[in-house]
């Protein structure tokens, strides 16, 4: 339908104010060669001349903003319901969280539905007046100012903000529910850690595991020459928690020969030669992989960071500022290697400078 074939006392007093804006408003010629060729002939939408077709763009809104709000209370439920550690099967992606499809979807579900409840709003039923408007100096002066003002307040009016209530109280209901999703992720930033990172699972009477078999130590079982890693008997690999704990707790064991090892306390904390120390490189935490059983010898493959293991894992090269901890360990009446406390310093990277 066009603004021809509506009678002038059915439009909008806004938009038959504007009619006669349209059109060309110059022809080119030897002075202006460059012609304005004015505004297209406007065309009215149904939504300006039929109050019921208004009213169905005013309930599809109000429905996107609905479904928002459902959106957005499913997001905060879906955090509260679904465990971490679910996994579903999504085509094409696979095998992926539960709890980060759920959160994603949801809240992309609220956030579009807003956006497309505001389009749909603003192509169907605000002010559809074309404006022209003059370029001006960028320092607005006082009637500008003025206006800016006035045209604010017809914007608001236009909008239908104050008329269209059932749109305004949907939109509202969106609008405060969608930022709750992000305050309920919040919680994720708590708790504090406290003394957490000044300990590890390691306690008096703990057994030590081989980290490849799970089976837990005996000294024969560890060879001279050999590097042998070990963690904390009660520790698995499927423990949520498993990735925290080993980053902390996470030994290397070997055997010297008692007369080689230098430092009292070292030989006074092992067991027949064996010695415990932490896997965790003291220079930004990399994990200690490489041995050289002549010089007894461990290398961090990250920066290269020495230290001799038979003179208390002291640092012989590299930008590492601290030895390794030693764990002290002993036999339980069964045989089997377990530690007698915890380490008794902090455990990887210039935390004690921190601490
Ligand atoms: S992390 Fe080990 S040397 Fe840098």
């Amino acid at each position: 339908m066009s603004s021809q074939d509506i009678p002038e006392e059915n439009l909008p007093a806004e938009q038959a104010a504007h009619e006669g804006a349209h059109g060309a408003v110059s022809v080119a010629d030897e002075k202006n060669p460059f012609a304005d060729p004015g505004l297209p002939p406007h065309e009215h939408r149904i939504q300006d001349v039929d109050e019921r077709a208004a009213r169905r763009s005013e309930r599809t809104v109000a429905l996107l903003f609905t479904v928002s709000m459902l959106a957005a209370v499913a997001f905060i439920a879906s955090y509260v319901a679904i465990p971490k550690d679910k996994a579903i099967y999504v085509f094409p992606l696979g095998h992926i969280s539960a709890l980060n499809f759920a959160l994603g979807l949801t809240l992309g579900l609220a956030l579009f539905c807003i956006g497309a409840g505001a389009v749909h709003w603003a192509r169907t039923l605000m002010s559809d007046v074309e404006v022209a408007d003059e370029r001006h100096a960028i320092a607005a002066d006082p009637d500008t100012r003025a206006k800016v003002h006035a045209d604010f307040k017809l914007g608001a009016q236009e909008s239908q903000l104050g008329r269209r209530k059932l749109i305004r109280t949907t939109m509202l209901g969106a609008l405060t529910l969608v930022p709750l999703s992000g305050i309920v992720l919040l919680r994720d930033l708590g708790p504090l850690p406290g003394d957490k990172l000044r300990h590890t699972l390691w306690a008096k009477g703990k057994r030590l595991v081989n980290m490849n078999t799970n089976l837990p130590l005996r000294p024969e079982d560890v060879a001279v020459g050999s590097l042998t890693f070990a963690m904390p008997d009660g520790l698995k690999e499927t423990d949520e928690d498993f990735q925290t704990e080993i980053a902390k707790a996470a030994l290397m064991i070997v055997r010297l020969q008692p007369d080689n090892i230098k430092d009292k306390r070292e030989l006074d904390w092992s067991h027949q030669g064996v010695v415990a120390y932490s896997k965790i490189c003291t220079h930004v935490g990399c994990p200690i992989s490489l041995y050289e059983q002549q010089t007894h010898h461990v290398l961090c493959p990250c920066h290269q960071s020495t230290f001799d293991l038979s003179d208390g894992a002291r640092v012989i090269f590299g930008p590492a500022g601290h030895a390794l901890p030693q764990l002290r360990i002993g036999v339980d009446s069964e045989g089997y290697l377990q530690a007698l406390g915890d380490f008794e310093e902090p455990v990887g990277p210039a935390f004690w400078e921190r601490g």
